[in-house]
């Protein structure tokens, strides 16, 4: 089966065509972050327009490469979570393409693309494992029985993990999204003078709260003005060491809590070196797996939204009835397969 995936959940328009058979076949990424760059953070309004602007000209220059519409069986688009306007416009074009063409469509959740996007690789992890869901909207820890089987162990209470990487950029005052260039910021130094909180790591439990580093990053910040290139990059690398060590505590104790040897990190995050380092430390010392997507499937693609559709689509489901879509939603009121 060959499915068309469609993602424009936030700032990126990303179209793949994926088969079951043979794998990927084609993809396309258009990320809107120069758009957004002069305002900081992402203008829903905008990226619906842009999405509008790219989708249809993307997916047009996809078929053309390989095989046409006809060679498509159905679509798969991303119906939450997200922005509204930005859901509207894939799922728009998605169930318009579906219906003219009479093929079937289904509306994948967001998280669902990102926790599977490790299958894209060759070496797949296998079910059941323990994800660990780390994005610009998102941070959770999932008990993962099988595709659609998901029980959430622990979500962040406030800040998603890349919003406080691009929260704490900002004030040191690199351009949106700061995740990365905190993170390249942080790797010119070896150690630092500063050590910032590791949060909520002394009470039982998953869930997280990353909205006080960036406070304490405002503190120190405030502190040691005139704020040198020297201070920046130790600030960012204690910032960033104190959120690996935290995400990599919580990451071994859900492991342990469930008896899973498997490990799976996936979302924007998930690109951070050091994130992937530690916890490959941490499940090797474990006799545990870590499983990362390829870089380019860590952040929004097409790709993981097409794979998370075929598998569904593969399974007999798509939607019945369906004119919504979610900006909200529970991972957890995904049927199973
Ligand atoms: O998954 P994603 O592309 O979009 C959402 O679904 O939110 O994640 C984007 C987030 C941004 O906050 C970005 O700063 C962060 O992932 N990010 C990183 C790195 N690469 C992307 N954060 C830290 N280190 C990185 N290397
Ligand atoms: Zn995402």
């Amino acid at each position: 089966m060959r499915v068309l995936g469609i993602e424009s959940s936030c700032d990126e328009t990303g179209i793949a065509l994926y088969d079951t058979a043979s794998g990927l076949l084609e993809q396309r990424l258009y990320s809107q972050i120069e758009q957004h760059r002069e305002y900081g953070g992402v203008v829903p309004e905008l990226a619906s327009r842009e999405h509008v602007a790219r989708a249809a000209p993307m997916i047009e220059e996809l078929l053309a490469a390989s095989g046409g519409l006809e060679s498509v069986d159905a679509l798969a688009y991303t119906r939450g979570p997200g922005l509204m306007g930005a859901l509207m416009v894939g799922a728009c074009i998605a169930r318009g393409i579906a219906w003219a063409c009479n093929k079937p469509v289904l509306g994948v959740h967001h998280m669902e693309g990102h926790l599977l996007a490790p299958m894209l690789s060759d070496d797949k992890p296998g079910f059941p494992f323990v994800a660990l869901l780390v994005s610009g909207g998102h941070t959770l820890l999932v008990d993962v029985e099988a595709v659609g089987r998901y029980k959430v162990l622990g979500e962040s209470l406030d800040d998603a993990v890349g919003e406080a990487f691009d929260k704490t950029a900002k004030l040191l005052g690199l351009p949106y999204p700061g995740g990365p260039q905190l993170a390249a910021l942080a790797a010119r130094v070896e150690s630092s003078r500063y050590r910032f909180p590791r949060p909520m790591v002394d009470r039982p439990g998953l869930d997280f709260s990353f909205s006080g580093l960036k406070t304490f990053a405002l503190n120190t910040i405030q502190t040691c003005q005139p704020l040198s290139d020297d201070d920046k990059a130790q600030i960012a690398f204690a910032f960033e060491r104190a959120v690996v060590e935290t995400l990599e505590i919580k990451c071994r104790r859900a492991l342990r809590q469930t008896g899973c040897k498997t490990l799976v990190v996936a979302g924007g995050v998930g690109a951070n070196l050091r994130l992937r380092a530690q916890l490959q430390r941490m499940t090797e010392a474990d006799g545990a797996r870590v499983y990362f997507p390829e870089m380019r499937y860590c952040t929004d693609n097409g790709a993981m939204i097409a794979y998370a559709g075929a598998q569904r689509l593969a399974a007999g489901q798509s939607d019945q009835g369906i004119h919504d879509v979610l900006p909200r939603w529970s991972l957890e009121d995904l049927p199973p397969l």
